[in-house]
């Protein structure tokens, strides 16, 4: 979703911007913009479509050293030059970019054209503009104040004036703000990607608070203008993590970092003596976990998918009641929060609005709510009443993919520490702990396969609809695998569980729509296999995810990749790579833009 980023330094600020927007363009959008402010006078330049475009615009040796920047994603207004940001108030002084929604603009906007403001654009943001310039007097940062009083919605702001040269404000309620603190620079952003170029000393914006920056100085107060005093904290990213590297795109590389992102999410959280895990930042007593009785795994996206697959792994094996549901549909069902229930919301940015709206009203119930998350020191990470960090690194492309093979991991291994709490013996415990060490090897083994899942992808590419199909804990991967291959090739693609499809998908089957069945050898492989030949009866071709000699199935399906054996509750980790690799391979033959599919957003901040 929409990026922003701000400097103020001794450096020219033009390609500071530019060179941060490139760094947020990860997170979709469909316009951008700067403003650099050079004696007293603010020069603005925004484009329509990629960031190429926008820095064709910028004049050579733009002067200026202090800024903001912004990649748009479009929610009020079409997408069009006039409409990205930075907005100004009419005067041309005063300059802002905005992240979030506006929830009371039209309002606003009416009162302000009354008063004779003159609005130039469709969107909400350019409402702060003028109404910054209706307060101000002679301060930017109290009339940003007197602003956000009067704003209802969420917003991260930046904003600057031409009168308060080499100085810039921000502030934010429901759309993140970090400060980056330079040598001699101030930095402000979206998200801290925009920012570690420069720096890696970080001070994250609260909701409620406004920050002022100077190349020298920053001060945060709230909206009464009292003064609070902010942690500094260091990021601990390479930049090189935030680089492509050799590969073709980030999704690629994150797809192929798997073996190691798996690795780093249980490295130094299995106790082996006692055959169970160590979670130290669930901030649970013994006695609270065992005292569980039900838990609830909450999230979006591919997310949401993680927490389907664990939901069985800790019915089974915990054996307590355990389900995954949609945060944006939990969030407005008026949730009953029971005792001795507990809830986790699942999100790599940790900035998902619907995600974190429901860990509040959670919250706002009662509810003790854990976070599994990517991003160290993001919304939901912080908030949450503890957690689980999956240490993935960076994740850059659009389509999630390492994220979710981590926050399996992290799920796994709350799920031994439950079992091993209740009936899971110590071998069983032992055995398990075996299974998931193995994961990073088989893995690894399987993306080294990645040629045949390639000349599966150019085989089928060309299908305009395709069924994923799979039963019991495979049935969200099938899901997963699905929204993987929309998501970038905009293939149509449905997930079911393979015993639906009788209930009504089978109707699409003919000779040009392929399903794709997950055919792990455990207890519903028989039946998986009887959903094969209904399919095969109706003339539609059948790629099959199956195990290593699995010559029945080889028997039936027109296409075969096969995964080592492994033991039943890996198979969702052996049979997301191929599918990984051929929604990505498919992609690719297609000629998409995989790292930055159309529409789409990394950090979906708005509901
Ligand atoms: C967006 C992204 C998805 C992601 C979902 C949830 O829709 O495009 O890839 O799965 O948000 O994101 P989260 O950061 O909360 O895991």
């Amino acid at each position: 979703m929409c990026g922003i980023v701000g400097y103020c330094g001794p450096k020219p600020a033009a390609p500071i911007l530019i060179e941060g927007l490139k760094r947020l363009e990860y997170r979709g959008y469909d316009s951008a913009g700067i403003c650099v402010g050079n004696h007293g006078e603010l020069t603005i330049i925004k484009k329509k479509g990629k960031l190429h475009a926008l820095d064709a615009a910028v004049p050579d040796g733009l002067q200026g050293y202090w800024g903001i920047g912004h990649t748009r994603w479009a929610t009020h207004g079409e997408v069009n030059d006039l409409n990205a940001h930075p907005h100004s108030d009419q005067s041309g002084r005063i300059a802002i970019v905005h992240n979030g929604i506006i929830e009371n603009y039209g309002a606003l906007r009416e009162k302000l054209q009354h008063e004779g403001y003159a609005f130039r654009t469709e969107t909400d943001s350019e409402v702060i503009a003028h109404l910054l310039s209706s307060l101000y007097e002679g301060n930017l940062e109290q009339a940003l104040k007197r602003t956000c009083a009067i704003l209802k919605g969420t917003y991260g702001i930046v904003a600057m004036h031409q009168d308060e040269p080499d100085q810039l404000v921000g502030a934010r309620n429901g759309s993140p703000l970090v400060l980056g603190i330079g040598e001699n620079e101030m930095l402000l952003g979206s998200d801290v990607t925009a920012l570690i170029a420069h720096t890696r000393q970080v001070v994250y914006i609260e909701d409620g608070e406004v920050v002022r920056v100077t190349p020298n100085n920053y001060r945060t107060t709230d909206l009464r203008d009292r003064r609070i005093d902010k942690k500094v904290d260091t990021i601990s990213w390479e930049l090189e993590e935030i680089e492509k590297g050799n590969y073709r795109c980030f999704m690629e590389k994150e797809i192929f970092e798997q073996p190691e992102s798996i690795r780093r999410a249980f490295q130094g959280r299995i106790d082996h003596e006692h055959a169970t895990a160590h979670l130290g930042g669930l901030n649970m007593s013994n006695r609270e976990l065992l005292e569980i009785e039900r838990i609830k795994l909450v999230a979006a996206g591919t997310s949401y998918h993680a927490g389907m697959v664990s939901s069985y792994l800790m019915e089974n094996l915990a054996r307590i009641p355990c389900n995954a549901e949609l945060a944006s549909e939990l969030r407005y069902r008026n949730p009953i929060v029971e005792r001795n229930s507990i809830y986790f919301a699942i999100s790599q940015s940790g900035e998902t609005a619907d995600t974190l709206y429901a860990l509040r009203e959670l919250q706002r119930k009662g509810a003790r709510v854990l976070g599994i998350c990517n991003v160290v020191g993001s919304t939901i990470a912080r908030e949450s009443d503890g957690g689980v960090y999956i240490h993935s690194g960076p994740e850059i492309a659009v389509a999630s993919t390492k994220a979710f093979t981590s926050q399996l991991t992290a799920l796994y291994l709350y799920t031994l520490l439950i079992a091993r709490m209740r009936d899971m013996s110590w071998e069983q415990g032992h055995r398990f702990i075996e299974a998931l060490e193995s994961i990073p090897a088989l893995t690894q083994s399987i993306l080294e396969r990645h040629a045949e899942v390639e000349a599966l992808a150019r085989k089928y590419c060309q299908a305009q609809n395709f069924l994923f199909l799979g039963r019991g804990i495979n049935y969200p991967v099938a899901l997963e695998g699905a929204l993987k291959l929309k998501e970038i090739s905009y293939i149509h693609a449905e997930g079911y569980s393979a015993a639906e499809i009788k209930h009504g998908p089978i109707a699409l089957i003919n000779e040009q729509t392929p399903s794709l069945f997950i055919v792990p050898d455990d207890g519903l492989r028989e039946k998986v296999i009887s959903n094969m030949k209904e399919v095969k009866a109706r003339k539609g071709p059948v790629i099959a995810l199956a195990v290593d000699g699995d010559r029945e199935v080889a028997a039936i399906a027109d296409d075969v990749f096969s995964v080592p054996r492994a033991g039943q509750y890996i198979y969702p980790f052996a049979m997301m790579i191929p599918l990984q690799l051929f929604a990505y391979y498919c992609a690719l033959e297609l000629g998409r833009d995989v790292d930055q599919p159309r529409n789409l957003a990394k950090s979906v901040t708005v509901e």
